[in-house]
């Protein structure tokens, strides 16, 4: 073998990431690195802890050969040259910066481990997204507890979608890296260059300083989510005109330099990075002393939270003003299509926001357990309000109202008329999504409503 990687933390990010480097470079010696035991063995069963198309496949195409999951980190640092640090930033749920700043606890607990057992050159890469900033304070931490060892701290963001993992990996936009622009810092730099540069062409590979590549980590995902909030609070407006939101997008978007993607109308966006990437820059920028700024970005996630509570306000509203005793169908859990991943999903809250009303929630997700959905729904806590199931007849039968909040291929193409058939009336659909046949289900009866659509 001619290297040998680790990386510390086995979730969304760092699994798939990994795979895909082990896929590519069959002698590099990859070892994915989690204390997390149930879910090491997860990774080295059949059933993986994340579910992305064609993961299964690169997993199986290496493990065992080049591929390791191991609880024992302490020994995947001693023996790795390059270790990559992919463990969770949730948003600080304490303390100073409450419910903004990224929680660096983990990032840190890892910086002290590898600086305990590290010994001779090693490149530390981080992976998770964390503020501008944070390399240093690695960099500090190392340096401070170590005698045995020198290091380079590298700057790798993951721009990886969750549902699209495998081809974002396997052909990204481009791979950025960041580092110390001294002899050293290059030569590290080029040293993880050239692990990519395996499959990816050279000029997809950026590198640039450790600040700059920190900082273009939470700018894009900020950008993206802008334009999610920007074509929602075009959606109402759509709604109170006439004009139809995917029209309008269509039209924009035709303009070269708005571009098509990322531009269709939903209930809201979810995932674990959109809300706490803005959230994060916004703390910046206010320790930055540059409230104005703050705010401007401050409004994308607000925009979002509104454009949830008015999905759930206009069922509360069709449905002659109260949901309470009503059985409304919920299909779709998943903050998109193709994950399993439910974190700050826009079902979480429109699912509150009913159950506080009194509704009876039916839930159905084709790859969301019900424990997950009763955790984020309820967090420890019950209410005999809220049902899950295992089918979508199931969940709509004798229901008021279905509600779509996941873009699943399998809902375009139900039985609607059995759905119809089974429902109370009349039978209200609301299609956070925009992806139902309008047309069709109105002909069979529906009362119809979607996002950013002439009612
Ligand atoms: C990643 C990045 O880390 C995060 O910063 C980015 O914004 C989103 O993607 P993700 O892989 O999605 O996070 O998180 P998760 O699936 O929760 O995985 C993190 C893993 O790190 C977990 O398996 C957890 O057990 C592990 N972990 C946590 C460690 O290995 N060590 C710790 O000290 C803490
Ligand atoms: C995002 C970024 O795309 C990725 O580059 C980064 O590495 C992590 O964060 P992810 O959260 O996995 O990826 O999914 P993404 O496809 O970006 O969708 C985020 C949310 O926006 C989803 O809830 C999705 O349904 C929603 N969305 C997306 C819309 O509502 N409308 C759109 O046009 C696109």
């Amino acid at each position: 073998m001619s290297t040998s990687i680790c990386c510390l933390g086995a979730g969304y990010v760092g699994g798939p990431t990994m795979a895909m480097i082990a896929a590519k470079c069959p002698d590099v010696r990859v070892t994915v690195c989690d204390p997390n035991e149930q879910r090491i063995a997860a990774w080295n069963s059949d059933t993986l802890p994340v579910y992305e198309p064609g993961l299964q496949e690169v997993v199986e195409s290496a493990r065992g050969r080049n591929l390791f999951f191991s609880t024992d980190i302490r020994k995947a640092i001693r023996e790795s040259e390059i270790i990559f640090v992919s463990v969770g930033t949730p948003t600080k749920t304490y303390g100073v910066g409450a419910g903004r700043a990224a929680d660096l606890k983990y990032i840190e607990a890892a910086a002290r481990m590898i600086a305990e057992e590290a010994e001779g050159a090693k490149i530390i890469v981080e992976k998770s997204t964390i503020p501008v900033k944070t390399a240093e304070a690695m960099f500090t931490i190392l340096r401070s507890n170590s005698t045995k060892a020198t290091f380079q701290v590298l700057s790798n963001p993951e721009f990886l979608a969750e549902g699209t993992a495998i081809e974002d990996l396997n052909d990204p936009d481009r791979v950025l890296i960041g580092g110390e622009q001294t002899p050293e810092g290059l030569a590290a730099i080029e040293k993880v260059v050239s692990i990519y540069a395996r499959w990816i062409p050279r000029e997809k590979i950026l590198t640039t300083n450790l600040w700059s590549s920190e900082l273009s980590k939470l700018v894009a995902n900020a950008f993206l989510a802008q334009r999610i909030s920007s074509i929602n609070s075009i959606s109402a407006l759509c709604e109170a005109t006439g004009a139809d939101v995917d029209e309008v997008a269509r039209a924009i978007g035709k303009d070269s330099r708005i571009g098509p993607k990322f531009l269709k109308a939903s209930v809201g966006y979810g995932g674990s990075c959109f809300q706490k990437d803005i959230l994060n820059l916004t703390y910046l920028c206010h320790h930055f002393g540059l409230p104005e700024v703050a705010a401007y970005w401050e409004s994308v996630v607000k925009m979002n939270d509104w454009q949830k509570a008015r999905f759930s306000g206009r069922i509360v509203r069709d449905l002659f003003n109260t949901v309470n005793g009503k059985h409304i169908a919920v299909l779709g859990f998943a903050f998109k299509k193709d994950t399993n991943d439910t974190r700050e999903t826009a079902a979480i809250a429109v699912c509150r926001d009913l159950l506080a009303e009194g509704a009876k929630v039916v839930v159905y997700d084709p790859k969301v357990s019900e424990a997950q959905i009763r955790s984020e729904i309820l967090g420890n806590g019950s209410n005999p309000n809220l049902v899950v199931v295992t089918g979508v007849l199931e969940a709509c039968k004798g229901a008021h109202a279905v509600a779509v909040l996941t873009e699943w291929d399998e809902f375009k193409t139900l039985d609607f008329r059995a759905i119809f058939d089974g429902m109370l009336k009349p039978a209200f659909l609301f299609d956070g999504r925009n992806i139902l046949p309008h047309q069709e289900l109105k002909k069979i009866g529906f009362r119809v409503f979607a996002i950013g659509k002439p009612a």
